[in-house]
C-alpha cells in the first residue's frame, strides 16, 4: 500500500493540509485506492522547540514514502533561510525531485486581475528546473561584516540537468497536445502537425554563458520533438507578455530563480496565492515527489481558520496524478471547479467571508 508522508508544517500549513487530506481520503475510496499517511513533525515550531531542522532519520522515513503533501514551511521567529534551505531545498535536492510543475490555469468563476482575460486565455504549465541555479547554495563571503565584504551565489547549470528538465517539459507539451492541440497555435502550425508550444524563458543576452548552455540543450531537444512549436523569451519580457497576452503561453521551461519569480506572477493571473499548486516531481521516480502549494506559512493570517485550502487541494490531486490515480485527480479538480463556479464558499482572498473548513466542505460535498 503507498504511503503519503505528510509534512503539515508552519502556520496556515496545518489548516489547509487537514482539508487536503480529507478530500484525498474522499475520492480515494471509490476509486479503490489505498494508501495510509505518515505525519512529520517539521518546521519552525520543531526547530525553535528542539533545534533540528531535518534530522537525518527524519530523511531516511521520508524516503521510503510513495509521495509527501506538503503544507508550508516559515516561521516569523526562524531566520531567513534556515527552514527553506535545510527542509524546502534539503528534500528537492536529496530527493533528485528536478522538476518543480506549476500549471496556471484559471478556474471559471474566479477573477483574474487581467482585464479582458478568462479561463480560455489562461491555462499554462511552468517546468521549473528544481535542483540547480542559485539555488545549489554555492558561495561565500570575504570580509564580512566589513565596508569591503563580497558575497558570492554562483549559478550552477549543468548540461545534464539542463537537458533532463528540458525533455521533461517537451513530453508534456506533446501530452497536452494529445488531449487538444494548443489553442495558440495558427492554422499553419497545425497543419505542419504541431500540438502545442514551449517557450524557453531564459536572459541569454546577458548570462552569456549559463544560459547560451540552456539555449544549445533547447535547440538540440526540440529536434526530437518534431510536433512541437519552440520560442525563446527573455524572462523580462515573459513577465510582461504573461499580463499582456497569457493565452500565448503553453509550457514554459526555465531556470529555478526565474521559475520561482514568474510563478508567483502566475498565481495572480489564476486569482492568487490561494489557488495555486505545485509539485516538486522526481520523474525517475527514484525518490518520493513532494506536493505542495506555492504559498507559504501565510503568518498574517495564520490561526484564523481563513486561510484558503483550493491550492492544497489541488496539489493533493497534483499528488494522486503522480501515484496514477488520475480519475481521482480529475474528480478534485472538477469539484473545485464546481465550487468555483458557484462562486461561494469562498475565503476573503477571493472575496468572500467564509472559513477554509466551508471551502473544504464544500469540495466534499461537490465531488460527483
Ligand atoms: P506567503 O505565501 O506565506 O504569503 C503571501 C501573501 O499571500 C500573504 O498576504 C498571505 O496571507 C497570502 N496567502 C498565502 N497563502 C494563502 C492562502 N492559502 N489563502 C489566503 N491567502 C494566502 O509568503 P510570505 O509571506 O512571503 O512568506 C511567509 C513565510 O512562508 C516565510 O517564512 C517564507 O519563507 C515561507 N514560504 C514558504 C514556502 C513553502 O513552504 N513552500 C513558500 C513561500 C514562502
Ligand atoms: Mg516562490
Amino acid at each position: 500500500m503507498p504511503t503519503i508522508g505528510v509534512i503539515a508544517g508552519d502556520g496556515v500549513g496545518p489548516e489547509v493540509v487537514r482539508e487536503a487530506l480529507a478530500v484525498l481520503a474522499a475520492v480515494s475510496g471509490p476509486e479503490g485506492f489505498r494508501y495510509e499517511t505518515v505525519p512529520f513533525d517539521i518546521g519552525g515550531e520543531r526547530y525553535l522547540k528542539t533545534g533540528d531542522v531535518l534530522p537525518d532519520a527524519v530523511l531516511a522515513d521520508l524516503s521510503r514514502c510513495d509521495a509527501i503533501l506538503l503544507g508550508a514551511v516559515g516561521h516569523p521567529d526562524v531566520p531567513p533561510g534556515v527552514l527553506e534551505k535545510g527542509i524546502l531545498l534539503h528534500l528537492r535536492f536529496a530527493f533528485h525531485q528536478y522538476v518543480n510543475l506549476r500549471p496556471v490555469r484559471l478556474y471559471p468563476g474566479v477573477e483574474t486581475p487581467i482585464r479582458g482575460k478568462g479561463p480560455a486565455d489562461i491555462d499554462m504549465v511552468v517546468v521549473r528546473e528544481n535542483n540547480e541555479d542559485l539555488y545549489v547554495g554555492a558561495g561565500g563571503f570575504t570580509r564580512k561584516g566589513t565596508p569591503e565584504e563580497v558575497a558570492i551565489q554562483t549559478s550552477i547549470n549543468t548540461r545534464a540537468g539542463v537537458e533532463r528538465c528540458l525533455r521533461f517539459a517537451f513530453e508534456l507539451v506533446c501530452s497536452r497536445g494529445r488531449v487538444r492541440p494548443f489553442r495558440g497555435l495558427g492554422a499553419d502550425d497545425l497543419q505542419a502537425g504541431k500540438v502545442g508550444l514551449v517557450t524557453l524563458v531564459a536572459k541569454t543576452n546577458v548570462l552569456t554563458f549559463a544560459h547560451d548552455l540552456w539555449m544549445r540543450a533547447f535547440t538540440e531537444v526540440a529536434r526530437d520533438y518534431p510536433e512541437v512549436k519552440t520560442e525563446y523569451q527573455h524572462v523580462d519580457a515573459c513577465c510582461m507578455r504573461m499580463v499582456v497576452s497569457p493565452e500565448r503561453f503553453d509550457v514554459i521551461a526555465t531556470t529555478n530563480m526565474f521559475g520561482d519569480i514568474i510563478t508567483d506572477l502566475g498565481a495572480v493571473l489564476q486569482g492568487g496565492m490561494g489557488l495555486a499548486a505545485s509539485g516538486n516531481l522526481n520523474p525517475l521516480r527514484t525518490a518520493p515527489s513532494m506536493f505542495e502549494p506555492v504559498h507559504g506559512s501565510a503568518p498574517d493570517i495564520a490561526g484564523r481558520g481563513i486561510a484558503n485550502p483550493l491550492a492544497a487541494i489541488l496539489s493533493a490531486a497534483m499528488l494522486l496524478d503522480h501515484l496514477d490515480v488520475p480519475r481521482a485527480s480529475e474528480r478534485i479538480r472538477q469539484a473545485v471547479a464546481r465550487v468555483l463556479a458557484a462562486g461561494t464558499p469562498r475565503t476573503p482572498d477571493l472575496g468572500g467571508t467564509s472559513t477554509t473548513a466551508d471551502v473544504g466542505r464544500a469540495v466534499l460535498e461537490a465531488l460527483d
